[in-house]
């Protein structure tokens, strides 16, 4: 049994799984809006971490999570990650290479930060032949944040890993490069996933929030029902003149543009190919038009992620989860980890 929890900086999700074999089978699921403090830089007091620790508790309980153990995520924006080109060294060799030049890599003292590495390809025939390692470091301060918050909620922390790392294990294609795009509320994660193993990844801050700003402004309604707006009409020009369309595509143009940008930097710096399609998660990814309208930008394929596609669900669960399925993505991979 293994539980993944994805605090989102508006959503927290919850999955647990059951391990069959070499598959899955899902025990529970649930998510919760919070209003809450959520950006782990900021929370400081132990009133803000009790906020999050009472919310923490009350969504595992009221979902009927059973485990004790729990794997969380790092918010990109808390994490460095970074691809590191060596000769054609050992394994052990590349190891030991890691800890020396991490610091090169990442803003912050090496002492003050968890550093892990993977071997992503040995190119031995490329020129110069190259091993391709990526480089995942954050400050020890923020993991033991969050191995507090959940600690306080009386659940033991057992793995943690960036967003992106969670999502490639739930939505990626095998044998194929996509671009994974986690279109979440405040920030849109992108990453580029060759072979289900993480390339590349990078965080823009424009995301559902910034969608509904933006409808709130142009057609000077409140929040609540610019939300309402963004997710009836979305970028489909059909209603209220195409007023919400008209709002959200320069916002939208934002998010094109860096994908534009992460596919030619692929390209450009590791060599890669172009990602046969886009895969969209996260709680945007429900909004409406948006499919179509990367299409049109990218000209490549654009997939609704199905994180549950990986894992079995009793009939009531796949009913109750349908539509909600993206919101699940990181939370599901978490929980694939199988601590
Ligand atoms: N059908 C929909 N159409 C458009 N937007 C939607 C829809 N459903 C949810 N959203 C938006 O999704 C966002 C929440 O998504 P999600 O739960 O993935 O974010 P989060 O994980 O809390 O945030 P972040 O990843 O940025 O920290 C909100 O901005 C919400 O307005
Ligand atoms: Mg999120």
């Amino acid at each position: 049994m293994s539980v993944g929890l994805d605090i989102g900086s508006r959503t927290i999700k919850v999955v647990e799984l059951n391990r069959e074999g070499k598959g899955f089978s899902l025990k529970s699921a649930g998510a919760v809006a919070y209003s809450g403090l959520t950006n782990i830089e900021q929370i400081s007091s132990e009133k803000d971490m009790a906020g999050l620790s009472e919310t923490i508790k009350k969504l595992l309980k009221d979902a009927k999570v059973s485990g004790h153990n729990v794997a969380v995520s790092l918010p990109e924006t808390q994490a460095y990650t970074r691809i590191m080109k060596f000769p054609l060294l050992t394994d052990q060799e590349i190891a030991s290479a890691v800890k020396w030049e991490a610091e090169e890599y990442i803003p912050i003292p090496i002492k003050e930060a968890v550093v892990e590495h993977q071997i992503l390809e040995r190119r031995e025939t490329g020129n110069p032949p190259q091993v391709l390692v990526l480089l995942v470091a954050a400050q020890n301060e923020i993991v033991e944040k969050y191995i507090k918050i959940v600690d306080m909620a009386g659940y033991s922390v057992v793995g943690v890993e960036t967003e992106l790392m969670s999502l490639v294990r739930s939505v990626s294609i095998p044998a194929t490069t996509s671009l994974i795009v986690d279109f979440g509320a405040k920030s849109t994660d992108i990453a580029i996933v060759k072979n289900e193993q993480l390339f590349f990844s990078r965080s823009v801050p424009t995301a559902g929030e910034a969608f509904t700003r933006a409808v709130g402004q142009s057609l000077g309604v409140s929040f609540e029902q610019a939300e309402q707006y963004k997710k009836a009409y979305g970028l489909t020009q059909e209603q209220l003149e195409g007023k919400v369309g008209k709002a959200l595509i320069p916002i939208f143009q934002v998010v094109v543009e860096e994908i534009k940008k992460s596919i030619h930097y692929y390209q450009l710096e590791l060599k890669g190919e172009v990602p046969t399609q886009i895969i969209l998660v996260g709680g945007s990814a429900g909004l409406p038009g948006a499919s179509a309208f990367l299409t049109k930008a990218t000209g490549l394929e654009v997939v609704i992620g199905n994180p549950f596609s990986k894992i079995s669900l009793d009939e009531q669960s796949a009913k109750n989860l349908v539509n909600y399925a993206p919101l699940y993505a990181v939370a599901c991979g978490l929980a694939m980890r199988g601590e």
